[in-house]
């Protein structure tokens, strides 16, 4: 069995959470198991929760679309979520959840190693640029280890809100000339640890 679907395994075992008790299914995430682009979004809806799919509602939609944009598919990705279980009433996740899960996303992205997490919205994105705003942030990336960190908005926000769509879309378009860049960094000497926003 893939080291992915044994966490999957151990994942759909979880109980630390109430949620847990209502999903119908658990969300872990899904794609490419040496992606190197991993989207992280907020937490399953019910559309994922029937499912046990990330992305798969009209967010999911949305999201197949931007890929496009930039030729590629959700199968070429990893797309996780923050928690992994739909949150009652699609209300937020609270951060005794978000702690909870923590580890299955840390275990996901040891596993994966991809060169750049992108965050889709304002919780994954509080988890790795902590005390900064998105409007002010998307589009940007943070280079810490050997992992780049970009912001983006959320689809789901994105999707009917014009200027925020305007961004998402542009933010995306950004992707390929930042792999390039850590592909190129990554193939060179190894770099020293650093931590410096970059605008791309
Ligand atoms: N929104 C998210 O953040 N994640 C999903 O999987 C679906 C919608």
């Amino acid at each position: 069995m893939s080291p992915l679907n044994e966490l999957y395994g151990q994942i759909a075992l979880c109980q630390k959470c109430e949620i847990a008790k209502f999903r119908t299914k658990v969300v872990p995430g899904e794609g490419a198991e040496d992606a190197d682009i991993m989207f992280i979004g907020e937490a399953p809806g019910w559309h994922e929760d029937q499912q046990g799919r990330p992305f798969v509602g009209p967010a999911g939609q949305f999201l197949d679309k931007l890929l496009a944009t930039i030729n590629l598919n959700r199968q070429q990705v990893y797309i996780a979520n923050v928690i992994k279980c739909r949150p009652t009433n699609n209300r937020d996740p609270l951060p005794a959840e978000m702690q909870n899960c923590r580890p299955w996303l840390d275990s996901q992205i040891e596993i994966i190693k991809p060169k750049i997490i992108v965050t889709l919205g304002r919780y994954s994105m509080a988890m790795y640029f902590p005390g900064k705003s998105i409007s002010k942030i998307h589009g940007t990336a943070q280079k810490r280890d050997d992992i780049i960190y970009y912001a983006m908005y959320h689809p789901a926000a994105a999707l009917h809100q014009q200027s925020l769509r305007q961004a998402i879309e542009a933010d995306m378009l950004k992707i390929p000339k930042i792999l390039a860049e850590a592909t190129n960094v990554q193939e060179a000497e190894p770099q020293p640890q650093q931590l410096n926003m970059f605008e791309v």
